[in-house]
């Protein structure tokens, strides 16, 4: 496994003697790192947590930290304790509302069953080694008697080393409501750690003449317990306070008796104590249980001892706070052009996008792959993976599609993802698509979900945990990169006529561009040859193993004169579908030729290789690879031609899958259901400028019989006879992902669309286009009104937000469509 992360310095310093322009090149690679270790070194990367801190890149011995809050005037309060983003806690939100990783942000929570609303402040000094979360909170009823008790939780992990002296201890202090803590580790150095209140009125009950039902037991104070916990159980956080407690209050309801037990102690009951006498350790809980009559906000600081910029005073933090608040706004405003007037659409945008960067995680451990079971391609049943072994450990960074219920790294939604982060921070985007292009294997094969470690895995259905090198997924982020090596080029050649003094340029401050991949491309391109090989592999690993054949076709081919047109080694289906689904193809339940059969071909595989092709024929131009440059080439267009030979149907006018016709075993069926496999082809521009096809493309997306809708395109036809069957997931639901590239789509195939000609609506491709953009536009932000959140996809009936809520994975596109589109 190499780890690409900080390889391009490592790269560019082998170089063996500068000329200038390499010196150059080297410089800006070296202060491009330092500056993008800095700034993304610390926030909240435990995407799914509510509020979760780690470092990136720090493996070994990280820091952890974590919140959990619940009511705790009621003694069964422990089943709302809530730490885990969670769609089943029924928050009314968990929402960021502006977030850069790199600068800050501001998370608002409410939780109407537990009457708290929490705002939640992270911000960092200029250099990135300190930070600060401030948590601010209030009941939403405030006439509602009730305790808001919140649970902080650290640790300072020891790491492999038996003789760690990685430590985090606490500091002699009189002043329980301001704790600090000395840590040190082997990656991170030597820290403090402050946990300072600004005000709040700890929990008491007037009818009791004090809280302290039990020695230890009292919830007017804070509470701290210091104790051991295993690196790799400290994300059970959650667990081992629920048991530690449990243990408290059965103790404590022994000792003052079952019967003298007054409700009015309930607050003080649920308050940790070190009942098990546990020696202290690097592991902290901090227990704070507020009244729910006033507000209270407490401050937690974390300051490296080899940083100048501590962070200190309460105004201080104000101030940070402020500024990073506004930074993220302007640097929201400066990339997307939306009309700040009309103020709740654009905070609908940038809550939008600062969710879909809340939800960038840093991952770490290891993956459960299955490399020992075989693939029987006669047979459809679902293959067991039982012979998962770990794997690794690796690393990801990586956005997620929503923190609620798929905090992990998709394959498939990656792609998109950074098709919208690269809109607002271009090396930000790098990072991540770097990162995800450092977990293709040796063979090539890059997993569908990259779920490392236990914490990651305890979201996962046990299903589909086990990843299988057998298994493909639409290669999304060849689609990304492609897209940010043409900007970074284009960008270049109109920089180059502007006197820009690039070598002057040789540090970058905290508030320095985030673009910088795109005015120095050369460092895009370095990076470029370093990783080619490995997307080379990956072509290759794709194409062999999603491999069809035509075998089966030749005598009605030869009947037809087509076998010698037919580029036979240029024919896909997708590996591992069952009767009922195609998980690869990552549209799950989308009708499939029935019964399956070894010899069916899929318009989607054979589609997303001329995506992959014509992404590694341009990066071979750029990097000059001539003749690379042109065999992806030669492969684009056979994949064109296959397209239209193969998988065309005259009679419905779009494309289809292709099987065996189960009556006369050997002629051809084409298998067509009308929807998002129909179009894409279309849909990843692939088909040639042939007026006809596209217009009758064009007509079936604009029918509103068929597949257009007030709220964007159907997955499926509504005359489709699978329309809204069974599953329900990609039989008619509306997602956002296909109908942004067949928006791109429009662009690129018809000029009058990206001249934005002054009758667009004149032509069908123009009406098409305005209608579709705006339906879209309307109904995501309508739906995040109404119900709260962008949603996973939406109804095709009403509009409505269906599937996971929260799912500010590619959702999110639709800030490009405000904004930059
Ligand atoms: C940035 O971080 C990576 C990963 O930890 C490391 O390998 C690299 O050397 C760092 N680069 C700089 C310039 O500090
Ligand atoms: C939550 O608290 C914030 C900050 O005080 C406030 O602006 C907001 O209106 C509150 N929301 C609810 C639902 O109580
Ligand atoms: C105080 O305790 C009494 C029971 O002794 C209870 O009825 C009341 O709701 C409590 N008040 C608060 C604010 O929890």
């Amino acid at each position: 496994m190499i780890a690409l992360l900080g390889t391009l310095w490592a790269f560019l310093s082998i170089v063996r003697a500068f000329n200038a322009e390499e010196q150059q090149t080297f410089n800006h690679a070296k202060s491009f790192e330092e500056y993008t270790n800095q700034s993304l070194l610390w926030a909240p990367y435990r995407s799914n947590s509510y509020f979760g801190i780690r470092p990136r890149n720090i493996d070994n011995t990280p820091f952890i930290f974590g919140l959990m809050w619940f009511e705790s005037t009621k003694l069964d309060s422990l089943t709302r304790l809530r730490h885990y983003a969670n769609i089943d806690d029924h928050l009314e939100k968990f929402s960021w509302e502006v977030y850069d990783p790199r600068l800050g942000g501001m998370q608002t929570i409410i939780d109407t069953e537990n009457n708290v609303n929490l705002t939640i402040y992270f911000t960092k000094s200029h250099d990135g080694k300190n930070w600060v979360a401030r948590v601010h909170g209030e009941a939403i009823d405030e006439t509602l008697p009730s305790a808001s008790s919140v649970v902080l939780y650290m640790n300072q992990n020891v790491g492999a080393d038996v003789n760690s002296i990685s430590r985090l201890d606490e500091m002699p202090s009189t002043d329980l409501n301001k704790l600090e803590f000395a840590g040190f580790s082997t990656e991170l150095g030597d820290y403090k750690v402050l946990i300072r209140d600004n005000y709040g009125k700890y929990f008491s009950n007037d009818s009791v003449p004090n809280m302290e039902v039990v020695p230890g037991c009292d919830s007017s104070k804070t509470k701290h317990v210091s104790l051991t916990v295993p690196d790799h159980e400290v994300w059970r956080a959650r667990d081992v306070f629920q048991s530690i407690l449990a243990d408290s209050i059965q103790s404590a309801i022994a000792e003052v008796g079952e019967t003298n037990v007054n409700q009015a102690y309930n607050p003080s009951f649920l308050t940790l104590r070190n009942i098990h006498n546990f020696p202290p350790g690097n592991f902290h809980y901090i227990q704070k249980t507020f009244s729910s009559t006033e507000s209270f906000e407490f401050d937690v600081i974390y300051n490296s001892m080899d940083s100048k910029e501590n962070i200190r005073g309460q105004n201080e933090v104000n101030k940070l706070i402020d500024d990073s608040l506004n930074e993220v706004r302007i640097k929201f405003d400066k990339k997307f052009n939306i009309n700040s007037k009309d103020e709740e659409k654009h905070k609908f945008a940038l809550e939008t996008l600062s969710n879909l960067l809340g939800g960038i995680g840093y991952f770490h451990g290891n993956q459960i792959i299955d490399r020992a079971t075989v693939f029987d391609e006669d047979q459809f049943e679902q293959i067991k993976l039982e012979n998962g072994e770990e794997e690794g450990p690796f690393s990801l960074f990586s956005t997620v599609p929503s923190r609620g219920f798929f905090p992990r790294g998709f394959y498939w939604d990656a792609g998109f993802e950074i098709l919208q982060v690269m809109e607002y921070d271009f090396d930000l985007a790098f990072e991540l698509i770097s990162s995800w292009f450092s977990m293709i294997d040796d063979d090539g094969w890059v997993a569908r979900e990259v779920i490392l470690g236990p914490e990651a895995r305890s979201r996962v259905p046990p299903e589909f945990v086990v990843q299988s090198p057998n298994i493909a997924n639409p290669p999304t982020l060849l689609l990304a990169f492609s897209e940010m090596l043409t900007r970074a080029i284009e960008n270049f050649d109109s920089l180059k006529f502007e006197n820009s003094d690039l070598s002057s340029e040789s540090h970058y401050s905290f508030h320095s561009s985030t673009s910088q991949l795109k005015t120095h491309p050369h460092l895009l391109t370095s990076y470029g040859e370093k990783i080619y090989p490995k997307l080379l592999k990956h072509f290759n690993w794709f194409t062999e193993s999603q491999k069809g054949s035509l075998e089966d076709y030749y005598e009605v081919l030869e009947d037809q004169d087509m076998l010698d047109q037919i580029h036979k080694d240029t024919i896909y289906h997708w590996v591992g579908r069952t009767v009922t689904h195609c998980l690869p193809s990552g549209l799950d339940d989308y009708p499939r030729a029935q019964p399956p059969d070894t010899a069916e071909l899929n318009v989607d595989t054979l589609s997303w290789v001329g995506v992959m092709a014509r992404s590694m024929k341009k990066i071979a131009h750029v990097l000059k690879l001539e003749d690379d440059e042109s065999k992806f080439e030669k492969i684009e267009q056979e994949v064109i031609e296959n397209l239209d030979l193969l998988h065309w149907s005259e009679e419905h006018g779009c494309y289809c899958d292709v099987t065996l016709d189960d009556e006369y075993e050997d002629d051809i069926q084409l298998v067509c259901h009308e929807g998002y496999v129909s179009l894409m082809p279309f849909a990843l521009k692939l088909i040639p400028n042939d007026p006809k096809k596209l217009n009758k493309l064009v007509s079936l997306m604009s029918d509103p019989e068929k597949i257009f809708s007030d709220y964007g395109l159907l997955s499926l036809s509504k005359q489709d006879e699978y329309f809204g069957k069974d599953e329900n997931y990609w039989r008619g639901p509306i997602w956002m992902n296909i109908n942004y590239l067949c928006l791109d789509a429009l662009k690129h195939y018809f000029p009058e669309v990206r001249e934005h000609a002054e009758n667009l609506e004149q032509s069908q491709a123009g009406l098409l286009y305005t209608k579709l953009k705006k339906n879209l536009i309307n109904n995501v932000y309508n739906v995040w009104k109404n119900q709260g959140s962008v949603y996973e996809n939406y109804s095709p009936i009403d509009g409505r937000g269906t599937g996971s809520s929260q799912f500010t994975g590619w959702t999110s596109l639709i800030v490009n469509l405000l904004g930059h589109f």
